[in-house]
């Protein structure tokens, strides 16, 4: 969505937060032996307090209000029975739905007592995303911010997740254009004044590829090694991004 009225930008807004108050209390909770089933039963009590839909609940069938990814899952783990230990990186993605318009965001939480290099593997992917912020501006392009987030990942010693991007986002979680976390400076398109992207890089340990359970969501590092993802809602501006998810 190209956000041209100011009812627009509220809605954008209004359900950023509510994606904003979920991850807030998804991390409130999160501690050694709660469920991923527990966590996500907390997101949708706090998205459905705010008046808010879980947009992911349903979304080509997925089953929950939140993707809870552990350890070397990058994405879209499927809340289950798994309990959460001290030493693991959980990652929550949550998008809302919220008077017709959509949020989404994800963080990386360390429980307990977590490994130097996990934290640092955590720190980077929130650095990613604000080396990508750099190049939020209308008049840049998508390659820009792609270029950016790549080359602070990869330069710190980590793998960039190609097989899944960031997206526009508005009425629908999904919209034009992919906005990939690797990519070639001045290429790709133009970012105009008031698109709504969510930029999220996904990064891992070691190498980039990762591999699809056969439950059709569960997204894995082929390595094994651990991954982080960090994602926000974001309207381009003339002078910069509005980051509407922190
Ligand atoms: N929130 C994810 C994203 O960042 C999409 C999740 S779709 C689901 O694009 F169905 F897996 F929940
Ligand atoms: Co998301
Ligand atoms: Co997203």
């Amino acid at each position: 969505m190209i956000v041209k009225t100011d009812k627009d930008r509220e809605g954008m807004r209004a359900a950023s937060k509510v994606v904003k108050a979920a991850l807030d209390a998804a991390a409130a909770f999160i501690r050694p032996g709660v469920t991923t089933l527990d966590i996500d039963a907390v997101v949708e009590e706090a998205i459905r307090k705010a008046g808010g839909t879980p947009s992911s609940k349903g979304f080509h069938g997925y089953p929950n209000a939140s993707c809870i990814s552990v350890n070397d899952v990058v994405v879209h783990g499927i809340p289950s029975l798994q309990t959460v230990k001290s030493g693991d990186i959980v990652s929550v993605d949550i998008t809302v739905l919220l008077n017709g318009y959509q949020g989404d965001a994800a963080r990386t939480f360390a429980v307990g007592d977590v490994a130097e290099a996990d934290l640092r593997l955590i720190k980077a992917a929130e650095a990613a995303f604000y080396a990508g912020m750099e190049y939020v501006k209308a008049g840049n392009r998508v390659g820009d911010v792609s270029s950016a987030i790549q080359l602070y990942s990869e330069i710190n010693g980590y793998g960039v997740v190609r097989a899944l991007t960031g997206h526009g986002i508005g009425h629908n979680m999904h919209e034009p254009p992919e906005v990939p976390n690797f990519g070639k400076k001045h290429a790709g398109p133009v970012l105009q004044n008031g698109l709504c992207i969510a930029v999220e890089p996904m990064i891992t340990r070691g190498d980039w590829r990762v591999q699809v359970a056969r439950d059709g969501w569960t997204t894995r590092t082929v390595d094994g090694s651990n991954a982080a993802h960090y994602e926000n809602t974001v309207i381009v501006g003339s002078d910069g991004p509005e980051i509407l998810t922190l």
